[in-house]
C-alpha cells in the first residue's frame, strides 16, 4: 500500500479566517499530515507581517493533529516538493475561485515534483468569508467576530492602525 500523501496548504492568510481553519481540519482528516505554508510575500495590500500571519494560523490550527505551520518564500511547488509533499490543498468557495485557482494548479503540476492540487469545497456558511472582507471590516472598525477565531479577533483588536476607524 502507498504511504499517505503529505499535503501542503499554501496561502497568504492575511489574516486566516474560519474558512481556512475548516479546510486545514478537513485536509488533515484526509491526508494525516498538512503543512500550512504562509507566503512571506507581502504585496501592497497585505495588512499583517508574515510572522504575525504565521502565529495567528498556527494558534488557530493548534488543535489539529498532523498540522504544522511554516513561512515560505519562492515557488510554492518547489517548496512543497522540498518538504516531500505530493499534494497541494486549496479551498473553493464558488466558481470564480476556480478561475483563479485553475491556472495556479496547472502551473504547479508543471513544476518539478508534479504536485497535484486537490480542492475542498468550502462549507456553505463559509462561502462569503474572505480575508479581504475581514481586513476591510477591521480597518473600518466593523465586527469581524463571525469570520475569524476569537484569538485572531482579539489580536487584531489589540492593534492600533493609524487609519483604523474605531467604533464610536
Ligand atoms: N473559506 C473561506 N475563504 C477562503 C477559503 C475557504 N475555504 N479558501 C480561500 N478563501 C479566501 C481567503 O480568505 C482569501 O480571500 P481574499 O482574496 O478576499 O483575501 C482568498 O480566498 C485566498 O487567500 P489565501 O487562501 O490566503 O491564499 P492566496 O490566494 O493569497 O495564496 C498563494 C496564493 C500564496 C498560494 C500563491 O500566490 C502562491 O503560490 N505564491 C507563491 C509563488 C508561486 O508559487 N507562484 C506561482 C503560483 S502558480
Amino acid at each position: 500500500m502507498n504511504a499517505q500523501p503529505k499535503a501542503l496548504f499554501p496561502g497568504t492568510f492575511d489574516p486566516c479566517t474560519l474558512g481556512h481553519v475548516d479546510i486545514a481540519e478537513r485536509a488533515a482528516r484526509i491526508f494525516g499530515t498538512v503543512i500550512i505554508a504562509v507566503s512571506e510575500s507581502s504585496g501592497p495590500g497585505t495588512l499583517l507581517p508574515v510572522d504575525v500571519r504565521v502565529q495567528l494560523i498556527a494558534e488557530a490550527t493548534a488543535h489539529i493533529a498532523g498540522a504544522t505551520t511554516v513561512p515560505f518564500k519562492g515557488l510554492t511547488a518547489r517548496y512543497g516538493a522540498e518538504l516531500g509533499a505530493t499534494v497541494i490543498v486549496r479551498g473553493l468557495r464558488h466558481g470564480s475561485d476556480l478561475n483563479y485557482e485553475a491556472p495556479m494548479a496547472i502551473a504547479n503540476r508543471a513544476q518539478e515534483g508534479g504536485l497535484e492540487t486537490i480542492f475542498l469545497l468550502a462549507r456553505a456558511d463559509h462561502t462569503r468569508i474572505s480575508s479581504s472582507l475581514v481586513r476591510d471590516l477591521y480597518l473600518h472598525g466593523g465586527n469581524i467576530d463571525p469570520f475569524v477565531t476569537e484569538a485572531v479577533a482579539a489580536y487584531l483588536q489589540s492593534l492600533k492602525f493609524p487609519n483604523t476607524e474605531q467604533p464610536a
